[in-house]
C-alpha cells in the first residue's frame, strides 16, 4: 500500500505527567479526567467541563456520538473541544473534515484557546512517511481523494470486470473508512497492518458524516450501518457531526441517530423573532448514562469556545 503521509506541523508538545492540562489553564473549556465512574464505565471527556458533568464525567469510552444541528449551533467547536481533551489525554486522534481544511479548524480552535498547532498533525494527503508517531491524522476532501484515487487503481489492478467498474470518490463510505483504516496505521495503533481494531484508545471525529450521503439521503441508513459495521470498535470514542436539513428540520434521511449511542442535538431560537443567536444543547440520549435531560444554553466565547449554562425561566 502506497504511503502519503506529509508533515503539517513539526512541532510537538510531549506532555508531562505533571504538568496540569491547558483547559485547567487558559481557556479550550474544560474537562475532566478519563476514568472509571459509575459502573465501571470508562469516561472520556468531552472537553467541556459542563458537558462532562451532564454525562456522568464524559461520554462511555467506544461510544459513538451523534452531534446534530443546524448550520452555525456549534457542531464543528464541539468537535474540536473533543479531539483537544483527546490530545492532551494523549489519545490518538483522528480527525476527518469534510466541511473546511484542518488549517481553518486550527485557526479557529486558536481563538478559543486550543492550539492544536502544538501537538504532531499528519496530512493523510501528504507523500512522505512520518519520522515519528504523530499524535493527529487529518484526513479532508484531499486525503479523501488520494485514498479513493488509490482505491480504484488497486482494484483495476487486482479485480474482475466487476471490480474494474467500481470507481470509488472521495465522499463515499468506502473510501472513508480505508481512510480511516489508514490513519489508525499512521497513529500506530494496530498491532499488525491487517488489524482492524485499534489496541489502544482512539478518537474519531468525522465533520460531517453528511456529506458521505447528501447526494442520496435515502441511503443514510444503509450506510450508517455499513459505517458502524466497518468502525465501530471499544477502542474507538467517536462523535460524527449529522446536518439538519433547514428546511425540514430533519437529518438527511435519518440514519445515524438510530444507530449511535449517544445524541448530543444543538440548536437556536429562530432568529427572526429572537433577534439575535441565542444557542441551546440537550443530550437526546447517551447509552450508560444517567444524564442530564434538560437543555443548556450553549455560549461560544473567544478565548473559551464552547461552554454550557442551566437555562434561567
Ligand atoms: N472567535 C470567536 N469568538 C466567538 N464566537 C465565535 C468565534 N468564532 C466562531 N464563533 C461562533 O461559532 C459559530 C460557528 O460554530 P460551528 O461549530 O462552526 O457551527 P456548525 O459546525 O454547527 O455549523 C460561528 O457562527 C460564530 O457564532
Ligand atoms: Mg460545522
Amino acid at each position: 500500500m502506497p504511503h502519503f503521509q506529509h508533515i503539517l506541523k513539526v512541532s510537538c508538545v510531549l506532555l508531562s505527567p505533571g504538568r496540569p492540562p491547558p483547559w485547567g489553564r487558559s481557556g479550550g473549556g474544560a474537562g475532566v479526567a478519563q476514568g472509571a465512574g459509575a459502573g465501571g464505565v470508562v469516561r472520556v471527556s468531552t472537553g467541556i467541563r459542563g458537558l462532562d458533568e451532564a454525562l456522568e464525567g464524559g461520554v462511555p469510552r467506544g461510544s459513538w456520538v451523534a452531534v446534530t444541528g443546524e448550520p452555525g449551533t456549534g457542531k464543528s467547536v464541539l468537535c474540536m473541544h473533543f479531539a483537544w481533551a483527546g490530545l492532551n489525554a494523549g489519545d490518538p486522534v483522528v480527525y476527518v473534515t469534510t466541511e473546511a481544511e484542518f488549517r481553518d479548524v486550527v485557526r479557529q480552535a486558536k481563538m478559543f484557546g486550543m492550539e492544536f498547532d502544538r501537538f504532531k498533525a499528519y496530512d493523510i494527503a501528504g507523500r512522505a512517511e512520518p519520522g515519528e508517531t504523530p499524535n493527529i491524522v487529518v484526513v479532508d476532501i484531499f486525503g479523501l481523494l488520494k485514498i479513493a484515487r488509490q482505491l480504484s487503481e488497486s482494484q483495476e489492478e487486482h479485480g474482475g470486470e466487476a471490480a474494474r467498474r467500481r470507481w470509488f470518490t472521495a465522499l463515499d463510505v468506502g473510501t472513508l473508512t480505508a481512510a480511516v483504516h489508514e490513519a489508525y496505521r499512521m497513529l500506530g495503533v494496530l498491532r499488525e497492518e491487517k488489524a482492524r481494531t485499534p489496541y489502544k484508545h482512539v478518537r474519531l471525529v468525522i465533520d460531517s458524516i453528511s456529506a458521505f450521503w447528501a447526494d442520496k439521503p435515502v441511503m443514510a441508513r444503509k450506510y450508517s450501518y455499513d459505517l458502524k459495521i466497518a468502525l465501530h470498535r471499544e477502542n474507538v470514542t467517536a462523535y460524527l457531526v449529522s446536518q439538519y436539513a433547514m428546511t425540514t428540520k430533519s437529518t438527511f434521511g435519518f440514519g445515524l441517530e438510530h444507530i449511535a449511542d449517544g445524541v448530543l442535538h444543538l440548536w437556536m431560537d429562530d432568529v427572526e423573532s429572537s433577534k439575535e443567536v441565542r444557542r441551546h444543547m440537550i443530550v437526546k440520549k447517551m447509552r450508560m448514562t444517567n444524564h442530564a435531560r434538560t437543555a443548556f444554553k450553549l455560549d461560544i466565547t473567544p478565548g473559551k469556545g464552547a461552554e454550557l449554562a442551566p437555562i434561567k425561566t
